[in-house]
This record gives C-alpha cells, sequence and structure tokens, in this order.
C-alpha cells in the first residue's frame, strides 16, 4: 500500500514562479499515493497549464472558469470538504492577503473557506514583498488560526536578488503534507525511537570498522512512524540517506554514542525500534594517529561493545514496546526466537540476509514477525517502507 493511499489533498496553485515547481509538488504527492485536485488561480494559469497537473495527477485540474460550469457553486464545497489536507503551494502575498481576509473571490479561496481539513501554506514571493507589514500580518493571522507555514527559504529570488521568499523545496513539502496527514493516526500522541544504520569503530582517525547496513529499513521505519502520527526521534549511525521530514535526527558513529543517545532517549520514548546494525566489538584502543604501512601489518584488539537493547531493557523506566530485529544468515528463525527472550524483546522482525532480494543495501526486505506472546507472521516480499508500516502497525497493536 503506498503511504498516502486514499488520501485527499486540494493543492492550490497561486500566480509565482514557483508554479513550476508545484507541478513536481503534485507529481511527487501522487506518487505517495494521493488523490490530488488541483485547483489554479487565473494568475497561476499565466505560469503553467491545467494540463500540467492533470497530466501528473490523472485527475481534472480546477480553474476559475470551473465555478460557473455544470457543477455550479458546489464545486468548492465539495472540493474542500473532501480534502484532508487543503495545501496551497506557492502562496503568493496576495492569495495569503485574501485567505487571512477571509476573501472568497475565486475557487481557491472559496474552497479554502469550505474546507474543514488543516491548511498548509508554502509562501513563495520576492524578499521585500516577504517582509512587508502587511505579508507578515497576513502570515501571523493565518499561524494563529492554526494554519501550517512551511518557507520561505533564503535563496535566489526571479528578481535576480537573493533573499527570504523561495518556495519551499516540493520533497520538503510533501514530507509535511505527510506528517499533517499522519496526525490523528494510531501511534498519534505517542513518541517512537528508531535506530537506523551501521556504527563505525574507529581503528585510527581515519579508518573504521564497519558493516554493510544501508539505514533504509530504519529510515522506512521513522516515516512509517511519522505517517502513523508518532512524534519520532531517529537515532543514525552514518548513512548519506535524507532524513524525513518531521523526525528529531541524531548522528552518533559509534556503538558507545549510540548507547548513550539511546539511554537518553528511552525513558520518555513509548517504543523503542532498534533497527541499527550494532557494532558488536571495537578495537579497543583507537590509534590517535594514522597507523602507517611502514610500521608493518598492525594487530587489532577488540573489546566487546554494549548491548543496547538488552541494557534498555533492564532499565526501570524502558519504553513499553522493545522491537528488535535479526539479520541471520542461517537458523533464522531459531536465532531470532534466542534473541526475542534474551533481550527481553516485545517483538523482533527476523530477516535472512543471505538472500539477494532481501536485507542489506536494497530497497526490499522479506521478514518474519515474531512476538513475545508466540505469534507468527510471515510476510512477503515488500518494500522497506511496507515492512516499515506491518511492523509498526503490528507493535501499535500490541502497545494497546
Ligand atoms: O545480537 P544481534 O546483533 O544479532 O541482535 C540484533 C538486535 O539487537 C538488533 O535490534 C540490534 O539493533 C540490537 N543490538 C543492540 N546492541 C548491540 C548489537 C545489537 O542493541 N550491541
Amino acid at each position: 500500500m503506498l503511504p498516502l493511499h486514499a488520501k485527499r489533498i486540494v493543492l492550490g496553485v497561486t500566480g509565482s514562479i514557483a508554479c513550476y515547481k508545484a507541478a513536481d509538488l503534485a507529481s511527487k504527492l501522487t506518487q505517495l499515493g494521493a488523490e490530488v485536485d488541483v485547483i489554479l488561480t487565473a494568475a497561476a494559469e499565466h505560469f503553467i497549464k491545467p494540463l500540467t497537473f492533470q497530466s501528473v495527477t490523472g485527475r481534472r485540474a480546477y480553474v476559475d472558469q470551473d465555478l460557473w460550469g455544470p457543477e455550479g457553486h458546489v464545486l468548492h464545497v465539495k472540493l474542500g470538504k473532501d480534502a484532508d489536507l487543503l495545501l496551497i503551494a506557492p502562496a503568493t502575498a496576495n492569495t495569503l492577503a485574501k485567505l487571512a481576509a477571509g476573501q472568497a473571490d475565486n475557487l481557491l479561496t472559496l474552497t479554502a473557506l469550505a474546507a474543514t481539513a488543516p491548511l498548509m501554506l508554502a509562501p513563495a514571493m520576492d524578499g521585500g514583498m516577504f517582509d512587508h507589514p502587511a505579508t507578515q500580518a497576513s502570515l501571523e493571522t493565518l499561524r494563529a488560526r492554526g494554519a501550517h507555514i512551511h518557507g520561505p527559504v533564503s535563496g535566489h529570488l526571479a528578481s535576480g536578488l537573493s533573499g527570504v521568499g523561495r518556495m519551499l523545496e516540493p520533497a520538503e513539502l510533501a514530507g509535511h503534507a505527510r506528517v499533517a496527514l499522519g496526525a490523528g493516526g494510531p501511534l498519534a500522541g505517542r513518541r517512537v525511537l528508531v535506530t537506523a544504520g551501521g556504527t563505525q569503530e574507529p581503528i585510527d582517525p581515519v579508518r573504521v570498522i564497519a558493516n554493510r547496513s544501508s539505514g533504509k529499513q530504519g529510515y522506512a521505519l521513522a516515516q512509517a512512524a511519522l505517517d502513523l502520527g508518532a512524534q519520532v526521534t531517529l537515532i543514525s549511525g552514518p548513512t548519506a540517506l535524507v532524513p524525513p521530514v518531521g523526525a528529531h535526527l541524531l548522528r552518533v558513529q559509534t556503538a558507545v554514542e549510540m548507547r548513550d543517545a539511546v539511554l537518553q532517549h528511552a525513558a520518555a520514548a513509548d517504543m523503542l525500534l532498534m533497527a541499527a546494525a550494532v557494532a558488536d566489538f571495537r578495537p579497543s584502543q583507537a590509534a590517535d594517529k594514522k597507523i602507517k604501512r611502514a610500521e608493518g601489518v598492525p594487530t587489532v584488539e577488540l573489546a566487546a561493545n554494549p548491548d543496547i537493547l538488552k541494557e534498555v531493557s533492564q532499565q526501570a523506566k524502558k519504553p513499553r514496546m522493545l522491537v528488535g530485529f535479526a539479520a541471520e544468515s542461517n537458523d533464522l528463525l531459531a536465532n531470532a526466537q534466542g534473541k526475542l527472550a534474551s533481550k527481553g524483546l516485545d517483538l523482533i522482525v527476523a530477516n535472512d540476509v543471505s538472500a539477494q532480494d532481501a536485507g542489506f543495501e536494497v530497497d526490499t526486505n522479506r521478514v518474519i514477525l515474531l512476538s513475545k506472546d508466540g505469534g507468527q507472521e510471515e510476510l512477503p516480499l515488500l518494500s522497506k517502507y511496507e515492512v516499515a508500516r506491518k511492523v509498526l502497525e503490528k507493535a501499535a497493536s500490541l502497545l494497546k
């Protein structure tokens, strides 16, 4: 299932050069599974055609003229009432002023008055216009009324000047839309702590002992938890992945740093998902200068790293739900069952990392969920995001 399956978004597009980015945003939201109804203002139509949006959403895009079409005046009411989110991107100073004043002189502003869904705004305009007290007053009014305002950001502006006025990038807006659409989901009000990626254990200032974990499954868990309405803290080992919008990200390098970060946040969390591939051993002494080849082949002595899950499960104040991961290359079920018990877990996600299409680096995974109560659920080959959703839905149901 796609993350935004069955979610209805009305995307309002107003007259700014950032309209071209709105097409990308409409496409991204559609690819996430949302039904996206686009409404263009008359000024937006000068920059971009409804056909552009229709081509990426597969749905009709609306313009002011549609107000006087066969649906008559009920169109805006229908669009407004059906929406789960009204997102206006780009939002010009003019439209912000109209929204603040409750004016309704075009299809978009009429729909905004009729809508009961959350309102999200992505302002875009020249820096001076954004700074103008009138625009700032509009934004203040809208914020006080509960609108979510994201951006603008600083950078090159169409005027040739640079300043604060650029629309936030579509990928980030899509992330904010996911957070808004997740609110009220099955994990609403829950604090979820996720660890992701592998740890790196220094040998000397330039060399580390690392592992093949990409962090993809952990990042997918953080995103899925956000989609289900949770407050998410993501403790990540080194990875180039982009963290999900809305997650509180803490970067660590070593297992000891990860242990410290987890223990610091675990007491306040309802759920810990320990997806990180934590190094079991570290060099007992990292050299403080780069080891030189001329000095001959070194011997690296190893010391045991802490077992983070085990430590958390022994804390007096700990998350009610502890979820571990067992990446195994043999005797999958027996090993996973053993870890479920020895680490004091509620749920363990077992995956066979010897398969080509599951486990490290790839985008898919094939896992078995084993729970403390003896439950066993074997999932088919799924995307890492789908696996994450299943794990979280299972954990959320156990938490109840
Ligand atoms: O013992 P093993 O590494 O196979 O256990 C895997 C599970 O334990 C994972 O959830 C992993 O994040 C966690 N783990 C841990 N601390 C370690 C090693 C693994 O919390 N030092």
